[in-house]
């Protein structure tokens, strides 16, 4: 029942179609952004960018002399990195059969009532590393006491375990733990928070008029999304074409493979608990830890506004069944059009669009920008531990300061929030009613939720931007 993307591409209007570089396992790329689009994306995005770039080489070099990079850290200071910030999203709270033989020992020497997650890493693996370069697939294994202590009890390298008191091997071990974890948030774990929402972007632009309830809620929340996919995705000057001409490019790895493991952020792999294969959440999300309670907060503190959007729509709108079923199409688990009207579920589907586009996609990159860049080296220079006896190194063999220059290149330009247009700020273009009303008390509401936080506050309210926009 496909509508004819060519018909839409003449009027210049976005349509998803096949990813040009993994059409089975990658989202819909949506390539023919409007002018209108790009140019707004220049003026605002693009004159971000050279502003940065245009102090950031002198504060690069500024940064690399003062800073170390990387950063060794305890064990206590690991385990909370992986389970107390966005880095959680990379963590899961079961072990896998597959493990059975790394781990199997640690599950049955535990004392009674402990739990064991992993932060598994293993599409590592996929990495062609620049010469010079080590990267290796690396799981660590966290123990929740019943008491509530937290540990970080092993951690397998190339399928070596490693425990605590394996004394250089252990410490050349977490760094590669480090780098799995800086290397899968980036570029893995965050990636379904980006792309699949270029679908829902480009059809709701391009099949709902003007005046819908639907795209009235969601447009403030699609501006400049899909010029900066465009970009991330298929520009040569992209921090994933990892040119190293591009004295932002940080990563260890030759291009082709890291695109390649963005996919497992979308595909996942089977029998990897850490790699779920992406399913559109109808509801809340299932992230751990107080990072998720904190994201499920503003769920719900969402979800009545859309409920309000959702409630405006008639029950025999063709104009939504058709919007769902092309949506359905690219997107797994996306409600279709003989679903889409059943109670509840398009204010949920509303929601999740809101809530990933915003304030979920926003929080990671707070989170992580605020870590200190050398915890989340994405190049290591000294080869893995390939037994539990290796010799003493220096911290300083690992890294040099190109690799950290580098990194703070990207962190500045693409890693931390850069907020231009806040969601606080958000106006949108109902007809007067009740969703006009709901839309002006929105940022009441969520001034409101950040009140009464059940968490700490992962990023301050006002820094929340109301669109993909970095
Ligand atoms: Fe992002």
């Amino acid at each position: 029942m496909a509508l004819r993307p060519d018909l839409y591409k003449v009027r210049n209007r976005p349509w998803p179609q096949p990813c040009p570089l993994f059409p089975d396992s990658f989202p819909a790329a949506v390539l023919n952004v409007p002018l209108r689009e790009e140019a707004d994306f220049a003026m605002n995005v693009g004159k971000r960018y050279a502003k940065i770039m245009s102090g950031a080489w002198a504060r690069g070099l500024a940064w690399v002399a003062r800073n170390p990079y990387p950063v060794s850290l305890t064990d206590d200071e690991l385990t909370s990195l992986l389970l107390d910030t966005a880095i959680i999203r990379t963590v899961s709270d079961r072990l896998d059969p597959k493990d059975e033989p790394l781990f199997g020992e640690f599950v049955k020497s535990a004392p009674a009532g402990a739990r064991f997650w992993k932060a598994d890493y293993s599409a590592q693996s996929v990495l062609k590393l620049l010469p010079g370069m080590y990267a290796a697939p690396t799981i660590g294994l966290l123990r929740l006491d019943s008491g509530g202590k937290r540990s970080l009890a092993a951690i397998a390298v190339n399928n070596l375990v490693l425990r605590p008191e394996d004394g250089h091997a252990w410490r050349l071990a977490k760094f590669f733990l480090q780098q799995s974890f800086s290397q899968h948030i980036t570029t893995c774990h965050h990636v379904a928070l980006h792309f699949y929402f270029d679908t829902v972007n480009a059809v709701t632009k391009s099949l709902l008029p003007k005046d819908h309830p639907i795209r009235q809620l969601l447009t403030p929340h699609f501006r400049w999304s899909l010029a900066l996919s465009e970009s991330a995705l298929y520009s040569g000057a992209s921090v994933l074409s990892n040119r190293r001409i591009f004295p932002y490019t940080p990563f260890g790895a030759e291009s082709s493979s890291i695109y390649l493991q963005t996919t497992f952020g979308c595909i996942g792999i089977e029998g990897n608990s850490c790699y779920p294969k992406y399913q559109w959440p109808e509801g809340e999300t299932a992230i751990l830890g107080e990072y998720g309670h904190y994201l499920r907060h503003f769920y719900r503190a969402i979800l009545p506004f859309t409920s309000v959007v959702a409630d405006m729509v008639p029950r025999h709108d063709s104009h939504v069944r058709l919007w769902a079923d092309h949506i359905a199409e690219w997107v797994p688990g996306f409600p279709d059009g003989s679903r889409i009207l059943e109670p509840g579920r398009l204010a949920h589907a509303l929601a999740h669009t809101v809530w990933g586009t915003t304030v979920a996609h926003a929080a990671d990159h707070y989170g992580l920008g605020v870590i200190a860049i050398g915890k989340l080296p994405y190049r290591l220079r000294l080869p893995p531990p390939a037994s539990r006896d290796i010799p003493a190194f220096k911290d300083s063999d690992l890294c040099n300061k190109e690799d950290a220059f580098r990194h703070y290149l990207c962190w500045e330009l693409f890693l931390r929030e850069t907020t231009i247009s806040r969601l606080v700020d958000v106006k949108y273009d109902f007809a007067p009613g009740a969703a006009a009303e709901a839309g002006k008390r929105f940022p009441q509401d969520l001034r409101a939720a950040n009140a009464s936080l059940p968490t700490r506050e992962f990023i301050p309210l006002e820094r929340i931007s109301v669109s993909i926009q970095f």
